[in-house]
């Protein structure tokens, strides 16, 4: 079975430095895969290459297809979606006009289902539809930036630190969405900080360490890892889980 992200000796470059060197990566139907390491090691770099954002060196296929030639919106169009670090939300629109945007390219019909899914799946962006986006609390931005991103119904979503500032109670929400998506036949390739949180529900995982991927495995495995447990999930010091 061929994967539905595959991503092949990837470079990207900023000037004449290199953020990513050498990655390979792939993300299958129905997976959960998560790309942990710390602040500056290339993710969200590498996330906006795969977008088409930055230019990327090496190769990227999806569904089949080689992205090389195609700009964001071919890619969007094929089913691959970003949610962005800072969630770029309109602020003074409301939710409901906020999702409609991410529907744009939907026909009238698709559009009701869509509004059904993402209300179905973050029932307080339905409580919430009048509100303005700029009023939300950080939680609720960050549902409201993963429903407009599931409005266009991906095969593939992406997400840049869906836990970024957020309450623990609220990332343990975000993550159970997370887990859903992927019941609902809906892949997930998931950059995180919080690596415990992200191996909890990953199936497979990726550490990055200054541009390259230094280990990768199961999930359980990679969080069972010594050097993992040491630098990335702080059991060093509290011991805790923290979701
Ligand atoms: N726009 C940019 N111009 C130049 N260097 C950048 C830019 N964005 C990020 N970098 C550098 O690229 C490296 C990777 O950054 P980034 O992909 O943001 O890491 P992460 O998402 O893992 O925190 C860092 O060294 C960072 O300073
Ligand atoms: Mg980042």
């Amino acid at each position: 079975m061929s994967a539905l992200l595959s991503v092949a000796d990837a470079h990207v470059a900023y000037g004449k430095v290199e953020a990513v060197r050498s990655v390979s990566l792939e993300v299958g139907a129905h997976e959960i895969v998560t790309i942990i390491g710390a602040n500056g090691a290339g993710k969200t770099t590498l996330l906006n290459a795969v977008m088409g954002v930055l230019p990327l060196r090496g190769h990227v296929g999806f569904a089949g297809q080689d992205l090389a030639q195609l700009e964001i919106e071919d890619r969007v169009g094929l089913g691959l979606s970003l949610v962005a670090e800072h969630r770029e939300l309109f602020w003074t629109m409301n939710v409901e006009d906020n999702l409609l945007l991410g529907a744009f390219r939907s026909a009238r019909s698709a559009t009701a289902s869509s509004f059904e899914r993402v209300y179905a799946l973050f029932p307080r962006l339905k409580e919430r539809r009048k509100q303005l986006a700029g009023t939300l609390s950080g939680g609720e931005q960050q549902m409201l930036a993963m429903g407009r991103a599931l409005m266009g119904a991906p095969r593939l979503l992406m997400l840049d630190e869906p836990s970024l500032g957020l309450a623990p109670i609220i990332v343990a929400d975000i993550f159970r969405t997370v887990g859903e998506l992927r019941s609902a036949g809906v892949s997930v390739l998931l950059v995180e900080q919080n690596a415990q949180a992200a191996l909890k529900i990953a199936d497979r995982a990726y550490v990055m360490e200054l541009g390259e991927f230094v280990l990768q495995g199961p999930a359980r495995d990679i969080e069972r890892h010594e050097g993992v447990a040491a630098s990335y999930l702080g059991f060093q010091h509290t011991g805790e889980s923290a979701i």
